[in-house]
């Protein structure tokens, strides 16, 4: 974990000054990098450019932002040109939280008028050369930056807070090695855990593999004596003799509710299959519901625990990448209805999550596409540094690596926990974990459930939304089309279906994020970071019929 900030911007944008004061703010050591420079080399920088030229600045700059980079827990302020420099740039984007203080040419100007020590200024023209160096210089920052921050305000102080405000709780721990807390050594690999701290409804996540097989583990979470394992025609045959032999070694009553397979039947004739079973079964409130499957049997058990006798406890068995990395951790449960996704259902936390990974060796390719577009929402909607991991990663993940899945789900569960313990009912912030979900929704709605996986769908909707996002200028062409390569490479969709305009509209008017009939879309801005809002039907319907013919 680095715990770095990095500030980046035009000379004069005050990177040296807010750097010092968010320091002072963050207990970090503060490094201007220039003066790094100036102290390896003994001479001022004006020097430097007078005697050896820009080019050797430069590689003297490239080689103190590596070095600086690899520090921990540092504020840096950094030469308005070492983005210019490709490695630099990946350093600094990759090793900690960048800021991109933004400002104005004439507040440059101003500040910079008295000062001596900017050979680049050195002109007849200096508003000119600014402008230059601001239309060369502003994509890469932007593309450096996790967070953008426009310095208008007179105020040191004021700037530093509105930073503190806004840089993300995770921003502040980009973490690109595979997760390190709490790993204990179990038989088959190693096991994490992580938890979810939700006062008197807190659960651990444990992700491993074989943890079907660990009595221990199994003995630990799931306490009662009865316990009532749902799950469905495709993961029983896989999995189920396997966790009822457990529970049986236990001494433990069980019995099983065997749903059909698919997002078709998550619905409430399904549901009441669950309910049939359980009062059939007599059933009392201390009885554990166990969700063994992916995140349609997830949502329907929880669902149920959470209604059976105005609710019973019950244990989520994850066994798709999506439900390991997202569905099983949180507490939304719920079932479609024909008019819109998902839109009955309860709050309602699981008692522990198990993930055993070990699970993904039986799951189609297309089903892992579909987890991992839930995996790339995670970077992309809060970690620019995990976003650019994957890129990097994406073969491995797709051929199933054990540790970079490994990795993948820890950081997902990790990212969403951190999420879902500042807002667990949805009141504002939890609402960015739908990035992607208004598209992907109507596309689920309209081509009938089941027809598209809700990952792919998911998919494609994060590509339409970051074509939104750049046609709002919330994000530079480089980042949407990042964006659109990564879910490619995942295997997932990146056209959208035609469903008509009208009907996309009418379905997307049915989301839960909507407001007083406006319909609500999670927005990047930039890369790594996102803001909820409404959008002028213009640009959306533009998105749509871009999106549409691509
Ligand atoms: P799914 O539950 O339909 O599982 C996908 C397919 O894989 C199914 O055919 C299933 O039977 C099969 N399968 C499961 N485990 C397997 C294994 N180990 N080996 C082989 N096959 C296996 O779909 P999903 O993608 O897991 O979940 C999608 C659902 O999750 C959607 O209904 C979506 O709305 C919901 N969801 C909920 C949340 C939440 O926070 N509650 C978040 C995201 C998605
Ligand atoms: N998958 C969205 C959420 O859990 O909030």
């Amino acid at each position: 974990m680095s715990g770095n900030i990095f500030l980046v911007g035009l000379m004069g944008s005050g990177k040296t000054t807010v750097g010092r004061a968010l320091a002072r703010k963050l207990n970090k050591r503060f490094i201007d990098s220039d003066h790094e420079i100036e102290a390896r080399t003994g001479v001022s920088i004006p020097v430097i450019f007078e005697i050896e030229g820009e080019v050797s600045f430069r590689q003297r700059e490239a080689d103190v932002i590596r070095d600086l980079t690899a520090l921990s827990d540092i504020v840096l302020a950094t030469g308005g040109g070492a983005v210019l420099n490709p490695d630099s740039l990946r350093y600094l984007h990759e090793r900690g939280t960048v800021i991109y203080l933004r400002a104005g040419i004439n507040s440059i100007l101003q500040r910079t008028r008295n000062d001596k020590n900017r050979p680049l200024l050195r002109t007849a023209d200096p508003r000119k050369k600014l402008e230059e160096l601001e239309a060369q210089r502003h994509p890469l920052y932007q593309q450096a930056a996790h967070l953008v921050i426009e310095t208008g305000r007179p105020n040191v102080q004021h700037l530093v807070q509105s930073i503190l405000d806004k840089l993300p709780k995770s921003s502040t721990k980009v973490d690109f090695q595979p997760y390190q807390t709490d790993m204990q050594s179990v038989k088959n690999g190693t096991l994490q855990t992580l938890n979810l701290d939700l006062g008197e409804r807190s659960y651990s996540i444990s992700i491993g593999q074989q943890l079907l097989e660990d009595s221990l583990l199994i003995a630990e979470k799931i306490r009662g004596k009865h316990v009532v394992i749902v799950t469905n025609t495709v993961v029983a045959p896989l999995y189920l003799a396997r966790l009822e032999a457990q529970f049986k070694s236990l001494d433990k009553t069980c019995s099983a509710v065997i749903l059909p397979d698919g997002e078709a039947y998550k619905n409430w004739d399904h549901l009441n299959l669950i309910f049939d079973h359980l009062l059939r079964h007599k059933c009392d409130r201390k009885t554990i519901l166990i969700a063994l499957g992916g995140g349609v049997i997830g949502d329907m058990t929880g669902f149920a625990a959470a209604t059976y006798m105005r609710g019973v406890p019950f244990v989520q068995i994850p066994t798709t990448l999506l439900s390991q990395v997202d569905s099983s951790v949180g507490g939304k449960t719920g079932i479609n209805h024909p008019l819109g996704k998902n839109m009955i259902g309860a709050f309602y936390q699981p008692q522990a999550v198990i993930a055993d990974t070990s699970t993904l060796n039986s799951l189609p390719d297309k089903e892992l596409s579909a987890g991992l577009a839930e995996v790339i929402k995670h970077g992309a909607i809060i970690d620019a540094g995990f976003f650019t991991w994957l890129e990097q990663n994406m073969a491995r993940l797709r051929a199933k690596e054990p540790d970079a899945l490994a990795y993948v789900i820890a950081r997902s569960c990790e990212i969403k926990a951190d999420v879902v313990q500042q807002d667990e009912r949805e009141g504002g912030l939890r609402a960015i974990l739908n990035f992607g979900h208004t598209f992907g929704h109507a596309i689920e709605a309209g081509l009938g459930f089941g027809t598209w996986l809700h990952g792919e769908a998911v998919g494609c909707g994060m590509v339409m939304a970051a074509e939104l996002s750049f046609r709002l200028g919330h994000i530079d062409y480089v980042s949407k089309t990042r964006i659109k390569q990564l879910v490619e490479n995942a295997g997932l969709p990146v056209v959208a279906p035609d469903l008509g305009e009208q009907r996309w509209l009418e379905l997307m008017e049915v989301d839960k994020k909507n407001e007083g009939g406006q319909i609500k879309f999670i927005l990047l801005k930039p890369l790594g970071t996102s803001v909820i809002s409404s959008v002028p039907e213009q640009v959306l319907l533009e998105t749509l019929r871009h999106c549409i013919l691509e």
